[in-house]
C-alpha cells in the first residue's frame, strides 16, 4: 500500500471522504490546496513533505476556520526505508517556535499528601515501580467509585512506548473488561493509531502506545468526573508517565486536558501547538467519543496526530 492510499485508508477509517486529483494518484498531497504538489524526485516514504489532510478533503468537512499549516506525514510503519536519507522536516520550524512557547510546567492539583490513593501518601505513590503501582491502583479505595466499580483501568501497552495517550475514564465495556478504550471510541482510537503505524498490542516501542485514563475506575453512569476524583486519582498517572518516560503524550478530551495542563482553556484554543507535561512534550486533542459524535472535528484531530508525530521525530 503506498503512503497516499495509507493516508486516505486513515481519513475513511475515521469517517471522512479524500480527494484525489485524477490525473496524480500516487502523488503527495500539498499543503494548502486541493491541487498537486510538484513531484518530489526518489520521494522516499520519510521525506515526502505533505500537508495535514485538511485541503484533500471535501468541503463539507474540512474545517476552514483554523490556519492551514504544513505538516509532514506520520511515516507508515511499513514504508520506513531500511537506511532512510536524512529526512527534511517541513514542521522543523514550526515546532522550533511552538516548543519553547509551550506552557510552563504546572505541578498538578495537590490532593493533601496524607491522603491519595489507597492510603498512601504522594510521595510513596512516586516511589512505587510497575507492580506496586498495579497493586496500589487494583486496592484502591480513596474515592467513592470504588464502591460501584466492576474493575480497575490501570492501563495497556508497552511500558517504554514512545507515545502515550491519556483519556478520560472507563466506561461500561472498560470497567467491563479492566481495559482502556475498548468500546466505539476506542476503535475509532484504534483506527486512528494504526494508520500512523502505531498500536497499543506488542511491538518496538516507537511504534507503540501506553493507553490510560485521568480515572482509573469508572463514574456511575458515565457521568463526569468529579474534581476530588481526579485528585485522589492524579498521582497514580503521574506515576504511570514517569515510568514510561513517553516521547509525545496525546491528552484526549477536556478532562485529560484540564489534569494534565491544569488549565480550564477550551480544547480549540489549546491544540495546534506543544504543551509539556514535567518535560514531556504535549499535544491536546479531541476525545475520540466526542469524534463520534462531531465529523468535521476528524479532520482536526488528524491535524493534531500529525503535529504529535512531528514532535517525536523531532525529540533529540
Ligand atoms: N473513554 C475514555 O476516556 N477512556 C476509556 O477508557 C474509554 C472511553
Amino acid at each position: 500500500m503506498s503512503w497516499t492510499d495509507r493516508q486516505r485508508a486513515m481519513l475513511e477509517a475515521m469517517g471522512l471522504k479524500v480527494w484525489v486529483s485524477p490525473t496524480a494518484a500516487d502523488t503527495p498531497m500539498t499543503a494548502s490546496t486541493p491541487e498537486r504538489a510538484a513531484p518530489t524526485t526518489a520521494a522516499p516514504a520519510v521525506s515526502a513533505r505533505v500537508a495535514a489532510p485538511t485541503p484533500a478533503i471535501d468541503s463539507d468537512v474540512a474545517v476552514a476556520a483554523e490556519p492551514r499549516r504544513p505538516v509532514a506525514p506520520p511515516t507508515p510503519a511499513r514504508a520506513v526505508p531500511a537506511e532512510p536519507a536524512p529526512a527534511p522536516r517541513p514542521m522543523a520550524d514550526v515546532l522550533a517556535k511552538a516548543l519553547p512557547s509551550a506552557m510552563p510546567i504546572q505541578a498538578p492539583t495537590a490532593a493533601p499528601a496524607h491522603a491519595v490513593g489507597a492510603g498512601l501518601s504522594r510521595d510513596a505513590i512516586a516511589a512505587l515501580d510497575w507492580t506496586g503501582l498495579r497493586d496500589t491502583v487494583a486496592g484502591c479505595r480513596a474515592c467513592g467509585l470504588c464502591e460501584s466499580r466492576q474493575h480497575t483501568v490501570f492501563g495497556v501497552g508497552n511500558e517504554r512506548a514512545h507515545w502515550m495517550i491519556v483519556g478520560e475514564a472507563p466506561g461500561e465495556q472498560e470497567d467491563a473488561q479492566g481495559e482502556p478504550f475498548v468500546g466505539a471510541a476506542g476503535k475509532l482510537l484504534d483506527n486512528m493509531l494504526r494508520s500512523l503505524g502505531l498500536s497499543r498490542e506488542d511491538g518496538p516501542p516507537e511504534r507503540q502506545v501506553y493507553i490510560a485514563n485521568t480515572l482509573k475506575c469508572r463514574p456511575p453512569r458515565n457521568r463526569n468526573p468529579e474534581p476530588g476524583e481526579l485528585a485522589q486519582c492524579e498521582p497514580y498517572l503521574q506515576r504511570q508517565i514517569e515510568l514510561i518516560q513517553p516521547r509525545v503524550i496525546l491528552a484526549m478530551g477536556r478532562f485529560a486536558v484540564q489534569q494534565l495542563l491544569q488549565s480550564q482553556e477550551a480544547i480549540g484554543r489549546l491544540r495546534g501547538r506543544v504543551h509539556r507535561y514535567q518535560g514531556v512534550p504535549l499535544i491536546v486533542t479531541y476525545h475520540p467519543a466526542y469524534l463520534l459524535r462531531n465529523l468535521p472535528e476528524k479532520a482536526k484531530s488528524w491535524e493534531d496526530l500529525c503535529l504529535a508525530w512531528q514532535t517525536v521525530e523531532a525529540a533529540p
